[in-house]
């Protein structure tokens, strides 16, 4: 193939420039475009064709379509996450930190089908097949049928899948390594990445053979270089966990065939990854009920309730411009939850450093938890313990007010499950809500401050930071 000319090709977003700049002007990204071949990749090869339009036959939206076919791993997390299994013929995306556990997972999944009965290839691009063999050992899954290869050639492994029948589903371990000739950039580049995709979702709807990539992501949280992927993939998981905690959650956030709100909830153990079927009772497990700066969350991820421990300090700052540092929740929704204390409830915290965190590595993107968050800083701020069978959920506006939120009743079920007899949640939301329970519907912030502040006094009597 002659080389045309050169394009600049920005490996965050795939945006392609005729010449090389800093910036990439499409994503912003600094310092990211390479230079490829024009001729190279999946993008130069239809614009060539001089064949006249084919004709194709419209069909109405109405109509009867069969559920799609799906294998079902029986790892139960796994399947919720990905609506009920993974549809035969679709392409998954499985992204996350390098060591969290992705390829233990993915092989846990190929090791359930195999002991089903389905013909199951993981190919590592990553690992020899020895280094396979032994994590297969540790996680008790050394007798599964599993066919493995280690291979990065997306032509070998095509051929290599063609021999045979089909299989059920094939393990990409990881895109990033694949490399296909029919584009000659070097492997890793967006161009590669997205031609070796694009080789393997053809193959994938061709055979009816599911096909699961793994991808790794970058410093910024994003799928290393090819968003583009993100796009051609029917589904895109996420596999995440903080650190130094053993808990792993596994997210769609793009899902063709099913919701992108449900959460699979692991934990990381000696023999691989464990399913947590009730995830509440591991989130409170390490709970320190006495400590003054804890709030129980009654929060939702998809249809599943979720109780997780908000941690907050308050504490007199020592810096000209006070810390604000939050794990697991978004920064500017606890900037706007001081500014509402501080404006509408007068609770001073202009002098204080900030931390807040969510209890065992969980990620919150729920609006309903500002009134935990909230309860959190007030009751550290106080230094007045909140009382240890209370949640607290719903959503804070700018003016102060206490807006409802969905699922109340399945909220507070779950509370009353894990012993939680008392709620604070808005007060639209109490009247519907049953269950016998000590429930306070409050509308505005300031009557929830106002009542930690009373416990506050009657317990020492002090003058505090809430001005009187
Ligand atoms: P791995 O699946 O290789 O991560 P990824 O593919 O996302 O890079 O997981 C590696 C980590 O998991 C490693 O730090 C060790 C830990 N681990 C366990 O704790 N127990 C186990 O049984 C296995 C297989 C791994
Ligand atoms: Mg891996």
């Amino acid at each position: 193939m002659a080389r045309l000319k050169s394009t600049f090709v920005c490996q965050n977003c795939g945006a392609v420039s005729s010449r090389w700049q800093g910036k990439c002007d499409d994503c912003g990204d600094w310092n990211s475009l390479v230079e490829e071949a024009a001729s190279a990749g999946v993008a130069a090869g239809p614009l060539k064709s001089k064949r006249k339009g084919r004709v194709v036959a419209l069909a109405p939206l109405a109509g009867e379509t069969p559920e799609a076919p799906r294998v079902v791993t029986g790892i139960s997390e796994f399947d919720r996450v990905t609506g009920g299994g993974v549809v035969r013929g679709s392409t998954l995306l499985v992204g996350g930190d390098p060591g969290i556990g992705k390829s233990t997972l993915l092989l846990q999944a190929a090791g359930a089908l195999a002991r089903q009965g389905h013909r199951v290839v993981y190919v590592s691009g990553e690992e020899a097949i020895a280094q396979i063999r032994l994590r297969a050992s540790r996680l008790g899954l050394a007798d599964a049928p599993v066919l493995l290869a280690a291979e990065t050639s997306v032509e070998d492994i095509l051929a290599t899948l063609a021999v045979g029948e089909a299989p059920a589903l094939v393990i990409a371990d990881s895109i990033q390594t694949l490399w296909t000739e029919m584009a000659d950039s070097a492997p890793g580049t967006v161009t590669q990445v997205r031609a070796s995709a694009q080789a393997l979702i053809r193959y994938a709807k061709q055979t009816g053979t599911a096909v699961i990539f793994v991808g790794h992501v970058t410093k910024e949280g994003q799928i290393a270089g090819p968003r583009v992927v993100e796009h051609m993939v029917d589904a895109v998981l996420y596999f995440e966990g903080e650190g130094g905690h053993h808990f792993r959650i596994l997210r769609a956030v793009k899902n063709r065939f099913g919701p992108t709100d449900e959460i699979g909830v692991f934990e990381m153990t000696g023999g691989g990854l464990g399913e947590v079927r009730n995830p509440s009772e591991l989130f409170l497990g390490e709970r320190n009920v006495a400590t003054p700066g804890a709030a129980v969350f009654a929060g939702m991820e998809g249809t599943r309730p979720l109780l997780v421990e908000i941690q907050a300090l308050v504490a007199p700052t020592t810096l000209g411009t006070p810390r604000r540092a939050v794990i697991g929740w978004d920064q500017s929704r606890l900037a706007m939850v001081l500014a509402v204390l501080e404006a509408h409830c007068r609770v001073r915290l202009g002098d204080c450093d900030v931390y807040l965190n969510v209890a065992g590595g969980l990620r919150i993107g729920e609006p309903a938890a500002d009134l935990a968050v909230a309860a959190a800083l007030v009751s550290s701020r106080l230094n007045a313990a909140l009382p240890a069978d209370c949640v607290y959920f719903g959503e804070i506006s700018l003016s102060g007010s206490i807006r409802p939120v969905s699922h109340a009743t399945a909220r507070l079920k779950e509370a009353q499950k894990l012993g939680f007899g008392r709620a604070v949640l808005p007060s639209s939301a109490s009247g519907g809500a049953d269950g016998g329970g000590a429930y306070r519907g409050i509308g505005q912030l300031v009557e929830l401050v106002a009542s930690i502040a009373s416990t506050a006094r009657g317990r020492s009597g002090d003058e505090h930071g809430a001005d009187d």
